[in-house]
């Protein structure tokens, strides 16, 4: 089990030494942690099986959720796929380096074990400095899930990774917390209308105002074509419950129902109407705009978490936006799916 050493940047300026070891342990099929601007990936040579098999073992994942490819350019995009649609292209120059994940045609260069046997993979360029310059030394691709356990709420800072991941990964490289807060976008452009499989980081809207109609399904379909979002995500160990946005009364109400039968509750809110004083000791009170929103509630789950308290009362927010990709999440996590 190696010593999981953390590295620590200034954004601005990668330490290109530290960045030199970091493409030595991937070259010798290590694992490295690396941030993004949706949250920290948990790094390996995409084309070394070995070492993609030790990232499934690290976070428990099961081997039939696929993984995502991050590259430095276009360019070496190609070395994975035969193919990118025109829409798709059009993405790619609107919106990479950022938070949006193309699904397109492998090559057979890519191991099995990356796309879990499916004839496509999924392709990003993170928009972080520590990353690009992580990715253009290392000159190829380097898969990135979440850098958590396996179901639990992602990553938005190496504190996060090293709870989940210490003893178990050679290095993670801490430039801080991440910027959006919530995984990128994930968009099927072998067919069209395209298909988004996991609404995130970029919106839908940004996204039809560049390419125009997509799809977004939830179905049995969805669930053949991206094999991750039929397992259990974004879950702390207390059980959530949604509150109506800024419902004062409701949330009130339940709380002290929750209270009266004996549980410790956690509340996370935003709005100023539902800052009630003294509403249970574990209330996080976050601020008011959505991104921040996005930005903070993962670690806020994990925050309540490590309060052990028995349940969380959750603020929903409008599903619109970024706010689409936060209600994703959270009823993801009060349903336990
Ligand atoms: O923001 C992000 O996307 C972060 C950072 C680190 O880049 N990564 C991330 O990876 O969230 P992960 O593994 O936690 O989520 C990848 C998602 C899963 O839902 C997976 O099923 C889907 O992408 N996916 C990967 N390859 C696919 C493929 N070939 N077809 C359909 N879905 C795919
Ligand atoms: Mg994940």
């Amino acid at each position: 089990m190696p010593t999981t050493k953390i590295i620590q940047f200034s954004c601005e300026r990668p330490n290109s030494n530290s960045i030199k070891d970091a493409v030595a342990v991937l070259h010798s099929g290590g694992l490295v942690a690396f941030p993004t601007e949706t949250v920290y990936g948990l790094g390996a040579d995409a084309l070394n099986a070995v070492a993609v098999q030790k990232v499934f073992e690290a976070k428990g994942r099961p081997s039939d959720n696929p993984l995502i490819v991050h590259v430095a350019s276009l360019e070496i995009a190609w070395h994975f796929t035969t193919e990118i649609s025109e829409k798709g292209l059009q993405l790619t120059k609107r919106f990479w380096p950022g938070p949006l994940t193309l699904v397109v045609k492998r090559k057979v260069i890519v191991p099995d074990i990356v796309t879990a046997g499916l004839d496509t993979i999924a392709i990003r360029i993170p928009n972080h400095p520590v990353t690009l310059e992580l990715l253009k030394r290392f000159e190829g691709g380097i898969v990135g899930p979440s850098a958590n356990i396996s179901g639990r709420p992602s990553p938005t800072s190496a504190k996060h990774v090293y709870h989940d991941l210490n003893g178990k990964i050679d290095i993670i490289l801490d430039a801080g917390p991440t910027i959006i807060g919530v995984e990128s976008t994930v968009i099927d452009v072998t067919v069209d209308p395209p298909v988004i499989l996991r609404i995130g980081g970029l919106s839908r809207e940004d996204i039809e105002k560049e390419i125009g109609e997509t799809r977004r399904i939830i179905s049995q379909e969805i669930l053949r074509r991206s094999p991750g979002t039929r397992h259990r995500h974004y879950a702390p160990k207390a059980r959530v419950f949604l509150v109506p946005k800024n419902d004062r009364e409701t949330f009130i109400k339940q709380l002290s129902k929750m209270k009266d039968d004996g549980k410790k509750v956690g509340a996370i809110t935003y709005s100023e109407n539902m800052n009630v004083i003294d509403a249970t000791k574990f209330h996080l009170i976050l601020s008011p705009s959505v991104e921040s929103y996005a930005q903070n509630i993962f670690r806020a789950l994990r925050e309540l978490d490590s309060l052990d308290v028995d349940c969380m009362l959750v603020e929903s927010v409008e599903e619109k936006g970024i706010g689409a990709a936060i209600m994703d999440r959270l009823v993801r996590a009060a349903q336990n799916i």
